[in-house]
């Protein structure tokens, strides 16, 4: 497959979370103590199978409302500047988001989540299980967040 070929993705589902306002919108999953629900489309409810013995998630979702695209951004922990890539702003060329959320309890193709910070009917692309010894990394750092001129 040719890498510079636009790529079509089907959601498998949708967050349902109380944000309707981007501004009120927790920035950060772990600074989120609200309740949210994904609803996996039955076509991929086969897929849940075994997800309810993971304490955490990760999903990974498009932000649906965002139609702006900037290369530089101030984060909403800084006021200076930064690549989008050194970032985890919304205003990405392809709108992908990812957030690490509690898994609370599995009902058929719907999950009950806690920490969640995405607007009410998301589009979710995937879901992956939340493995620590998978992502956990000695010697971390962690860039303009060590000097961040916000809380
Ligand atoms: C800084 S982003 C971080 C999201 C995610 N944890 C990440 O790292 O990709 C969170 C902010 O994105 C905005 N947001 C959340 N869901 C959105 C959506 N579906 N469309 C547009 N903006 C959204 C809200 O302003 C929210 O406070």
């Amino acid at each position: 497959m040719n890498p510079t070929h636009d790529i079509i993705l089907q959601p498998i589902g949708v967050i349902h979370s109380p944000f309707h306002d981007p501004a009120e919108t927790p920035i950060q999953a772990v600074r989120s103590t609200a309740l949210g629900q994904v609803e996996v489309f039955p076509q991929f409810a086969a897929g849940l199978q075994d997800i309810e013995g993971f304490s955490h998630i990760y999903l990974i979702y498009q932000f649906h409302r965002c139609e702006q695209t900037e290369l530089q951004v101030e984060p909403f922990l800084d006021n200076q500047k930064h690549g989008i890539f050194a970032v985890r702003h919304p205003f990405r060329p392809n709108h992908l988001g990812l957030s690490v959320v509690e898994l609370i309890e599995v009902s058929g193709n719907l999950l009950q989540i806690r920490g969640v910070d995405v607007l009410d009917g998301t589009p979710l692309l995937d879901i992956k299980p939340f493995v620590p010894v998978f992502d956990e990394r000695q010697n971390v750092r962690s860039g303009w967040y060590e000097t961040r001129s916000k809380p």
